[in-house]
């Protein structure tokens, strides 16, 4: 049974892996428009992963007892400055995200809630993999130079599938 306080925390990342979803199918759709079919694949790939994320802790509440809250979200930004000023906002995103999932290990220790410090810790493996895959995409972004984003385009899938079938 979970107490109050991991429930609501948890109803909290929900709240913000259902944003994360939306957020990234909302540059997804932005980068398709603007000619960039490679990188919207990644980021609508992302942003399935995300909502996958939010799956996880709907389930995990319910099947302990507590009642997961679906609630309205903000709206994502539609308009970015470019693919640069894209990825950064991805990386702070996903920085924001491992703050709030450190914040609920830190409640689990005040409840002393081992079984969801001990189900969390996916989460925390999950977004230092997460942080680490978009400072990659950055630097090669840094690499490649803005003029090269042809290039960068073609190539950002199969970043994702090194990735992917490394697991
Ligand atoms: Fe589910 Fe990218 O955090």
């Amino acid at each position: 049974m979970l107490t109050k306080k991991i429930e609501d925390i948890l109803n909290r990342q929900v709240e913000r892996e259902g944003y994360s979803s939306l957020l990234y199918l909302s540059m997804a759709s932005w980068a398709e428009a603007s000619g960039y079919p490679g990188i919207a694949r990644w980021l609508y790939a992302q942003s399935q992963e995300e909502l996958e994320h939010m799956l996880k802790f709907i389930h995990y509440i319910n099947d302990r007892g507590g009642k997961a809250i679906i609630t309205g979200l903000e709206a994502p930004p539609n308009e970015f400055e470019g693919i640069k000023p894209l990825f950064e906002a991805v990386l702070k995103h996903e920085q924001f995200v491992s703050a709030s999932i450190n914040e609920i290990v830190t409640a689990c220790i005040e409840e002393q809630d081992h079984t969801t410090n001990n189900w969390i810790q996916w989460f925390v493996t999950e977004q230092i993999e997460e942080e680490s895959s978009v400072q990659e995409i950055l630097d090669k972004l840094a690499l490649m130079g803005e003029h090269n984003l042809y290039m960068f385009d073609r190539d950002i899938m199969s970043m994702r599938s090194e990735e992917d079938s490394g697991e």
